[in-house]
């Protein structure tokens, strides 16, 4: 018991710290927020929160404000509350949440970017980190081709793809017209002349 509260004691002032750091801000908390949330709480500014500066998640949305241990963030993240469950495709890691609640606990340190605004081209101009988690600014990576029922249709990978979705709609995709048609077609194409 007492080694336990000992723990907590010295444990507890120590993992604030860490949480209010600039450091501990941008390695956990800044690409979170950029990666999950700005899509849709940045400019779109979704339930009227804007969650890419302190200012504006301690101004918050129409449920008020986002920080503090009782603020939105939090209540949302945890997926506490049925009403608001953010991002809402799906739950944060524990280890996310938890250092987003270490973070809010610390004070929501959120430090200044030292470089001012400057016009592009200057040697002040940084890319920020929410603009580099932009989608266009990502690695290509090659999507895996989406299962299919009609196996012996595709012939390639881009098949697949649209055979994907020809399914999805209960669609089944034509067959190659027969030979004889597609001469007869060529044929008649091709006595047009030049008139084409
Ligand atoms: C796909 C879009 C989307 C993403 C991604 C998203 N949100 Fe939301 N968020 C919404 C919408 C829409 C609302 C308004 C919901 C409502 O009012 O019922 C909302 C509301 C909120 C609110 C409540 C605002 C208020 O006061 O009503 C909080 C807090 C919040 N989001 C936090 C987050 C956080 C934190 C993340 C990232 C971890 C996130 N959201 C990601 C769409 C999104």
């Amino acid at each position: 018991m007492l080694r336990l509260t000992m723990f907590s004691v010295l444990l507890a002032p120590a993992l604030l710290l860490r949480a209010a750091d600039a450091d501990f801000f941008e390695m956990k908390i800044r690409p979170v927020l950029a990666k999950q949330c700005y899509s849709c709480h940045a400019a779109s500014k979704m339930g009227g929160l804007e969650a890419t500066s302190r200012a504006g998640l301690e101004k918050g949305g129409g449920r008020g404000t986002a920080l503090g241990e009782a603020g939105t963030l939090l209540r949302a993240v945890r997926y506490a509350d049925p009403a608001l469950k953010m991002p809402p495709s799906g739950k944060l890691s524990d280890a996310e949440i938890a250092d987003l609640t270490a973070w809010i606990k610390g004070g929501a340190v959120w430090p200044e970017s030292k470089a001012p605004a400057a016009a592009a081209g200057s040697a002040a101009w940084r890319i920020t980190p929410e603009q580099r988690a932009w989608w266009a600014f990502q690695p290509v990576r090659k999507a895996a081709a989406p299962p299919v029922k009609l196996t012996s249709w595709p012939r390639t990978e881009v098949d697949e793809f649209v055979l994907n979705k020809l399914e999805a709609k209960g669609l089944r995709p034509v067959t190659p017209a027969p030979r004889l048609l597609r001469s007869h077609r060529t044929a008649a194409h091709g006595r047009r002349g030049g008139g084409v």
